[in-house]
């Protein structure tokens, strides 16, 4: 029997209100960043959340966490409704969820000393009695994969790659039930991208980690995540297996990202622009289906009728009228917007 989640969203809905438009710059306008995303995590998972820029990937992080209030819909986390507002809720889930931030130095307070930083979350969450703290901070250290001698640096004395490691301890602390990592590796140069997600899948493989993964870069996720959900213009328009939706996209959105991963082999050459144009506005989202503009496969239909809702098969869902056959194999070239094959 699978286990039950251990944070799910119902139909969540996070609008912005931001003023400025307008002649006079007087008028409110809504940023529409989610439109309905249903999302279930389950214990030990690792969950990769993808999608271009805007797409809505970090607000659905912090609505996850509580950190931002929702529109509508519901956010639960091991049983309580995030959503509720109410201060035990949001107290319990400061206690049982971390988050690891992009920008790794400047996550870090540049004045505390790298032990004393992992101290500090130790000492907020009464995870160790006061004379145990100093061990416990070596062993986070080493369990990250630093020398706990580094406990007695700052910041500014060590590498990206070293900050992240620490930016994991100090989420590590927490012992978490979820962490919640946010283009956590973007900012760090290639091979020590590469050294961070191994070190996320030996955690993954010693303890049980349940992990929102937030990332731009699709090889990343593949290697690391169980499952990925795909997001455009606020939605999730692909769910499922991580090998099942890469080896078979099946909504023309996921289709035309994977196409535009960077072979690895030169002799295979990029597919001409895979994907024209840049999303539409959050602001003025367009009638249909969000994605019909710059969809190769767009039918008449796509214009006019309500956004498609996510449909399953196999555990793999997808936003989308069109049959799945429709899409070619993902090694073959996509045909441009205009149909033609370049
Ligand atoms: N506090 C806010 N007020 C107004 N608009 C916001 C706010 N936070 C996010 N947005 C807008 O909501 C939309 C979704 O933003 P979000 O940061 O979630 O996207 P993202 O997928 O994480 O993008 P990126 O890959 O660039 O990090 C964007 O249009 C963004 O400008
Ligand atoms: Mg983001």
């Amino acid at each position: 029997m699978r286990a039950a989640p251990l944070v799910e969203t119902d139909d969540v809905v996070l609008h912005f209100p931001v003023s400025g438009g307008g002649p006079l710059g007087l008028s409110r306008r809504t940023v529409k960043a989610l439109n309905g995303v249903s999302l279930t995590v389950r214990p030990g998972e690792t969950i990769g959340i993808v999608g271009e820029s805007g797409s809505g990937k970090s607000t659905l992080g912090r609505a996850l966490l509580g950190l931002e209030e929702v529109t509508s819909g519901h956010v639960t986390f091991d049983g309580i409704d995030v959503t509720s507002g109410r201060r035990q809720d949001l107290v319990r889930l400061r206690h049982e969820t971390a988050m690891v931030f992009q920008d790794p130095m400047n996550a870090l307070n540049p004045r505390l000393r790298v032990g004393e930083a992992i101290a500090e979350v130790l000492r907020v969450h009464k995870k160790v009695p006061t004379k145990r703290i100093g061990q416990r901070v070596a062993e986070l250290l080493g369990l990250v994969g630093l020398d706990p001698a580094l406990a007695s640096r700052r910041p500014q004395a060590l590498s990206g790659g070293q900050c992240q490691r620490v930016g994991i301890a100090r989420a590590l602390a927490v012992e978490p039930k979820l962490i919640v990592a946010d283009e956590c590796v973007a900012a760090l140069d290639v091979s020590i991208q590469g050294q961070i997600i191994n070190l996320f899948i030996d955690l993954k493989e010693r303890m049980d980690l349940t992990l929102v993964f937030i990332a731009h870069d699709l090889s990343i996720v593949r290697r690391l995540c169980d499952r990925v959900a795909v997001m455009y213009l606020g939605r999730i328009v692909e769910e499922g297996p991580t090998e099942a939706v890469f080896a078979a996209p099946r909504h023309p959105y996921t289709a035309a990202l994977i196409a535009s991963i960077p072979e690895i082999d030169p002799d295979i050459p990029l597919p001409a622009a895979p994907m024209q144009g840049e999303p539409p506005s959050p602001l003025d989202l367009p009638a249909g289906c969000p994605f019909h503009p710059r969809c190769p496969y767009a039918e008449p239909q796509c214009r006019t009728d309500p956004p498609p809702t996510l449909r399953r098969r196999d555990n793999h869902g997808w936003a989308c009228i069109l049959d799945p056959s429709h899409l070619p194999p993902p090694a073959t070239r996509l045909p441009n917007a205009t149909g033609e094959h370049p």
